[in-house]
């Protein structure tokens, strides 16, 4: 997946779809590229890298036009180079830029290739610049042109096309890849997201799956994916495009981890009258729906997936709601069986990840009637394909690494577990117990934050290993699983986690003096289970990190080998949300120093929009 940006305007839209990448680098920084026409020619830059680099490159031997298109890369097909980088052209004619698969790319350079045409990348994306030229020499304009072209595409796209002849018209379609259009005074413009566009515009068309869209600074005309004219409602976005700021810190992760605080309180704001959590803050509908609800089934991705295993817990432990949970790749595939009157739930920061976008479509098709997205991305795909929402108001999260939407998941994941139980076997005084714990978050929150300085410290000990090892119980055992995949995410040291009672089925065989064992050892019913296994790690010498609770006496799991890191004392049902904050800390501080990019680790991307 990548970010695609573009613009038709009475001004020089370079620096807008300059402006416009960089915020889209959360999609894919490997290479970069922008095309523009000026006086009949395409000029076209790319370079290998981040953003910045175009930017240099541009501002060392400018280019400008009044129309333009723009890509940053996360490869899929072909390595990130320079050759493979967007915008791809055709016959110095036409430009493309694109982002989703093409899955019948081969066939279709094959076609293409025997008719002339050749391939300089390695992309699958080359196809459609090649296959617009070849429909253009019987199209009569641009739009007809792409408008064939998309009918031979097989797989996910978003696109935008320009063609050196009709220099004032700007094609983009959809299918499959997110592509809003934002609407200025005189200029339009197309992106992934509206992120991108908050300089230029607060006003924003939705394109939906299958329509193909004219842009000219006339205005904007849509066709769906029948050829017919469709006209798609103008949404005011609040977003401000300021939001995006990193502020005094040094790294957008490290804003975001001292975020918490306030984002969840963001996410409890509003919902409670007199301390009662209200059904309508789920949607207007869904008191009824809750009522008909049997089960729930989570669906998500890499940290959302992580929230929805705590959930499981609370939903069993707090109210007796059936819960299950699957990793969204896994489900779409697996042919499962699901009952009609199940809750399907997904989770998801961005509402884009392609992977849960299609596990909730599969879970339609097999008869769900009702879903629900918890989500930071109130215009994305996920809310507007789900019947209820519940938002978590964390604010853009930059980093790649997931922190506050974590946090904010969980939140809302507690308030899902108040609605849905008192349905089924959530006492009132439970609710209570756990209304009254929510709004004792952001205080603990800014509490445990205090404790940065003794992790940078503790960091130290992980710069030079290569392994780490994270044990946790019950809810505790996923905090530990996002403990380890924030820290092989941003300081690539492997790291693994395992629910403590499996160790000796295994990872014991691991431990030496090289392996730290960061254990998450809260104050709960499985403490005394969780002590026996840190002695069986120290007495194999194994170096334990364990973050316990204050009020606990530390010669309770003191030993040379154990370093103890003492948590505010918290209640049950908040103490995944306190745990994660350390581990969090800690991962960001272990790739401080190992020196690797923090904000944007190496082959990763924030919002994973191809399958
Ligand atoms: C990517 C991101 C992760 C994120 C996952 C799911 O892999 O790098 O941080 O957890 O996608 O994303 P979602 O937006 O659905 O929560």
């Amino acid at each position: 997946m990548c970010g695609i940006v573009a613009g038709v305007a009475q001004r020089n839209v370079v620096p807008i779809l300059i402006e416009g990448l960089k915020r889209l680098e959360y999609r894919g920084y490997d290479s970069a590229g922008l095309a523009v026409i000026n006086g009949g020619e395409i000029f076209r830059k790319r370079e290998l890298g981040k953003v910045k680099g175009l930017e240099a490159l541009i501002a060392a031997d400018p280019i400008e036009g009044r129309i333009g298109i723009a890509h940053t890369r996360w490869a899929t097909h072909g390595k990130p180079s320079t050759r493979n980088a967007h915008p791809h052209v055709s016959k110095d004619r036409v430009a493309v830029v694109h982002n989703g698969i093409i899955e019948n790319h081969d066939h279709l350079r094959a076609a293409l290739q025997e008719n002339g045409y050749v391939f300089t990348s390695e992309t699958d994306t080359e196809v459609i610049v090649h296959k617009v030229a070849e429909e253009l020499k019987a199209a009569g304009n641009l739009l007809d042109a792409v408008g064939k072209t998309v009918k031979s595409l097989r797989g996910a796209y978003a696109l935008g096309v320009i063609d050196c002849e009709q220099p004032d018209v700007l094609v983009a379609c959809r299918k499959g890849s997110p592509l809003v259009i934002g609407i200025g005074i005189g200029e339009y413009f197309i992106a992934s997201d509206i992120a991108a566009l908050l300089p230029v515009t607060q006003r924003f068309i939705f394109l939906e799956d299958g329509d193909v869209a004219e842009l000219t600074i006339n205005g904007v005309t849509i066709f769906d994916e029948a050829g017919r004219r469709v006209v798609r409602p103008v949404i005011e976005s609040q977003l401000k495009a300021d939001s995006v700021d990193k502020g005094k810190y040094r790294h957008y992760m490290l804003k975001e981890i001292y975020e918490q605080a306030w984002a969840v309180s963001e996410t409890l704001e509003g919902r409670f009258i007199d301390n009662r959590l209200q059904d309508n803050a789920f949607g207007h509908n869904a008191a009824d729906v809750f009522d008909q609800i049997k089960s729930v089934l989570i669906l998500a991705c890499g940290t959302s997936y992580h929230s929805g295993l705590v959930a499981r817990y609370w939903f069993e432990k707090y109210a007796r709601v059936p819960c299950a949970i699957e990793i969204a790749s896994e489900f779409r595939y697996r042919n499962p069986v699901v009952a009609p009157d199940t809750l399907v739930v997904t989770i998801s920061q961005s509402g884009e990840t392609a992977d849960t976008l299609a596990a909730l479509q599969e879970a339609k098709k097999l008869g769900v009637k009702h879903s629900l997205v918890i989500c930071n991305a109130p215009e994305s795909s996920l809310v507007r394909e789900s019947e209820l929402v519940l938002m978590t108001r964390a604010g853009p999260e930059i980093g790649v690494a997931s922190t506050k939407a974590f946090t904010t998941q969980l939140v809302a994941l507690l308030m899902l577990i108040i609605v849905v139980g008192r349905r089924f076997d959530l006492s009132a005084e439970k609710e209570e117990h756990i209304v009254s714990q929510l709004f004792a978050l952001p205080g603990n929150i800014e509490k445990v934050l205090k404790l940065d300085n003794a992790i940078e410290l503790l960091s130290q000990r992980f710069a030079d290993k290569h392994n780490a090892l994270f044990l946790g119980r019950g809810t505790h055992y996923p905090i530990a699983m996002e403990g380890a995949l924030k820290l092989k995410e941003i300081s690539y040291i492997h790291a693994e986690a395992y629910p403590a009672g499996e160790l000796k089925h295994g990872p014991l065989a691991l431990i030496d003096a090289e392996m730290p064992v960061v254990t998450v050892a809260p104050n709960n019913n499985l403490l005394e289970k969780l002590k026996s296994n840190i002695q069986e790690v120290s007495a194999r010498g194994g170096q334990l990190i364990v973050f316990m609770d204050e009020d606990l006496a530390e010669s309770d799991a003191a030993d040379e080998n154990v370093q103890i890191v003492k948590m505010p004392s918290v209640a049950n049902a908040i103490s995944p949300v306190i745990y994660t904050i350390p581990l969090q800390l800690l991962s960001y501080h272990v790739a401080v120093l190992k020196g690797t990019d923090v904000d944007q680790p190496r082959n990763l991307a924030k919002s994973v929009t191809v399958e």
